[in-house]
């Protein structure tokens, strides 16, 4: 009946009456199938994504990362980098979780720097870990996002020119070691760029008590010296330690003050957030920057 009368009162109007509202009903059906086909498409994402997940889960990657992987995970989809890079890849977690990340982003490279050969920071299992490490990123479908560079930091360092957003510190673990990886690739890491280093609290409990402690292990003095010398520097006491280090020291400016207002000692100048390694040299130059 509901039908009827809409039928009747559609033809008795006039002809441009009718236009209008055949145009109307077509563009919210339209809409509404837009609506549903979004809806749809976020649906299937998260269902892709649970799985690729799970499987990640059930992988064999004989690391010490544990659940801080999903931290990586999560910085990359926040930061949406274009450029990362990781020194230290093993059989592959931390390089397959930023890679389902990237994948998920959509766009964006892993450079997953690792020689895959005795090194004594191999973890257990095969120290030739490449074939595992590959057999990992095709079981997960991140071989597009994953590029494999099997060399050791230094090597790959040379003439390296590619900005970076994101880099990973989990190769050489000495204090020497991990000094010449942020020496070699902080220099290319964007101001608003972070930089990860694993295994940052051995010599805090619970990890200090392990049996598994090494008189060589480097990576808390080189990290807490950063934290000394004024860089940004957040730990989490989780997994051997995770840090999250900020390139600039002081940490990158928030804010500016107007034009004329009274400044404190405290406060810090720049014009606006810095973009490049050279903003943030020039500002420095012009006296925005405490440091
Ligand atoms: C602790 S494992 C990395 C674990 C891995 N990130 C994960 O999520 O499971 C350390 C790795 O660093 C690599 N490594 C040691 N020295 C290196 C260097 N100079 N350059 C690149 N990789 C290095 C070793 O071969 C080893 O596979």
């Amino acid at each position: 009946m509901y039908v009827v009368t809409k039928l009747t009162r559609f033809a008795r109007k006039p002809l441009p009456d009718k236009w209008t509202a055949i145009t109307a009903t077509t563009g919210s059906a339209v809409g509404g199938l837009r609506r549903r086909l979004a809806k749809a498409n976020t649906l299937k994402n998260r269902i892709r994504r649970s799985f690729a997940h799970a499987r990640a889960e059930n992988l064999e990657f004989n690391s010490g990362l544990g659940d801080s992987a999903e931290l990586l995970y999560a910085l990359t989809r926040s930061i949406k980098p274009t450029t990362c890079v990781e020194i230290g890849s093993a059989c592959g977690k931390s390089a397959c979780y930023i890679g389902m990340a990237l994948k998920e982003n959509g766009f964006g490279r892993l450079f997953a720097i690792d020689p895959h050969s005795p090194t004594g920071w191999n973890d257990p299992g095969p120290v030739d870990s490449l074939e595992a490490f590959r057999a990992n990123v095709a079981a997960l479908g991140v071989d597009e996002q994953i590029m494999i560079v099997r060399s050791t930091s230094q090597q790959a360092a040379q003439g390296w020119d590619r900005q970076i957003d994101l880099l990973f510190i989990d190769g050489d673990h000495t204090y020497e070691g991990v000094k010449r990886d942020w020496e070699l690739f902080n220099p290319h890491v964007r101001p608003f760029g972070i930089v990860v280093f694993h295994d940052t609290a051995w010599e805090l409990p619970p990890f200090c008590d392990r049996d598994y402690a090494r008189a060589d292990m480097g990576v808390p003095r080189f990290v807490d010296e950063l934290r000394r010398q004024g860089y940004p520097v957040l730990t989490i006491n989780k997994d051997f330690g995770f840090t999250l280090v900020q390139t600039v020291r002081g940490g990158c400016p928030l804010w500016q003050p107007p034009e004329g207002a009274q400044t404190t000692d405290g406060d810090l100048r720049t014009p606006s957030a810095p973009q490049s390694r050279e903003e943030v040299r020039s500002a420095k130059a012009a006296g925005f920057y405490r440091v």
